[in-house]
């Protein structure tokens, strides 16, 4: 019999593949008592997915929570993570990466949708009367790994020790926040008849790689405007940046809803926003993300992941105690130094220089 698998610890970004992962994105209420609740419930959410998660020994339960720039100076105050800031939008027009409310994101992934829907119910019972819930998607895992409009999706993440270094905050960058990941979540509503009207070859330039087997484009035809063009960014140093992303389709058929729900995780939203821009705006102005004509996000947010240790710790805190967490004593261990990073670079301290202040990237 094959041994159970643990259950990931909640707060781990990348888990594995999962079939099913509900994003819940919710305002706090305005009042003191509300704020304090769910300080309180920060205390629990391990509890309640370690509970939840054995009832499905293999079920690959784990829950990731987040909160944005306005909800950490309510709940907690300073000290606050160094680049957490509100959703930026990229566009104009038609075509704009738009910010939508959300103070606080609850990304639960299991292999099983009762499983994810457990979870859920029990974390938001336990927040009955302090949230607004503003946005819910329920994402379930699509023939081999395909998004919505039928490519394989998430095949160019990293995994590993590379994605572990591409999310998690190191200690030198920002002490009290190390162990930390910033999480940027959009909802996306594809026009499916437009996008289905193209031709299977028009649709592999606009994404860069090809439909039926997944293989990237050759560079001398692969579009510079095509969506896996647009998102591969490199440093001053010429080294590739990347970002987990384990979006999710969505929909509902029967009223012609068809939905990605994209989530993208990373130790800096710098990247991320590159990417944004880049496929907004463009890489020049105007040299846009074609995806962006069958597709249109509808939510845009921002959220701030503390490891679990800190997690636990801001049950603890409240604005203007500054000083009553040690969130040095809460950062969980770094991986051992031995341990050799699969990333590009040396000493895994890649690029975290110029991801602070006004990174820009090719
Ligand atoms: C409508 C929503 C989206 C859909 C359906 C979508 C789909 C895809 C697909 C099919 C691929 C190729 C396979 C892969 O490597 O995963 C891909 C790659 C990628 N996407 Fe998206 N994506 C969406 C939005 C975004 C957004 C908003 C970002 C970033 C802000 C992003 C970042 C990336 C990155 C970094 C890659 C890998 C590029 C590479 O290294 O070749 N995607 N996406």
């Amino acid at each position: 019999m094959t041994p159970p698998t643990p259950t990931p610890d909640p707060q781990s970004v990348s888990t594995s593949v999962t079939r099913s992962a509900f994003f819940i994105v919710a305002t706090v209420n305005e009042d003191a008592a509300s704020r304090a609740a769910v300080r309180a419930w920060c205390a629990d959410v391990a509890n309640l997915a370690r509970a939840v998660g054995k009832r499905v020994p293999n079920g690959n339960l784990s829950c990731v929570v987040g909160f944005s720039s306005d909800a950490w100076d309510r709940l907690f105050g300073d000290p606050r993570p160094a680049e957490l800031h509100p959703f930026r939008e990229f566009g104009a027009g038609e075509r704009v990466a738009v910010a939508t409310p959300g103070d606080l994101l609850l990304h639960i992934r299991a292999d099983q949708t009762d499983l994810c829907f457990e979870l859920a119910t029990q974390l938001m019972t336990r927040l009955e009367g302090a949230v607004t819930t503003v946005d819910e998607v329920h994402g379930f895992r699509n023939f081999d790994m395909r998004a919505m409009i039928g490519f394989v999706d998430g095949t160019e993440n990293p995994t590993g020790t590379e994605a572990d270094h591409f999310t998690v905050i190191g200690a030198d960058e920002d002490p009290g926040f190390a162990g930390g990941s910033y999480v940027l979540v959009q909802k996306y509503l594809h026009d499916m008849k437009g996008w289905n009207a193209l031709s299977v070859e028009a649709q592999e330039r606009v994404i860069g790689r090809t439909k039926l087997h997944d293989i990237e484009l050759d560079e001398s035809v692969k579009p510079s405007c095509s969506h896996s063009s647009l998102t591969t960014l490199t440093d001053a140093d010429g080294e590739e940046i990347k970002i987990v992303r384990d979006n999710m389709p969505f929909g509902r058929p029967g009223s012609g809803e068809f939905g990605t729900y994209f989530i993208g995780y990373a130790r800096s939203p710098a990247p991320i926003e590159q990417m944004l821009e880049n496929m907004f705006v463009g890489r020049p102005p105007g040299n846009y993300d074609r995806l962006l004509d069958f597709s249109h996000a509808v939510t845009g947010s921002l959220f701030f992941v503390p490891s679990q240790p800190l997690l636990e710790a801001l049950a603890e805190r409240e604005p203007g105690a500054a000083g009553t967490v040690d969130t040095a004593d809460a950062s969980p261990a770094q991986p051992p130094e031995s341990e050799p990073s699969a990333a590009p670079g040396a000493n895994g301290s890649l690029a975290i220089g110029s991801l602070k202040g006004a990174p820009r990237y090719e």
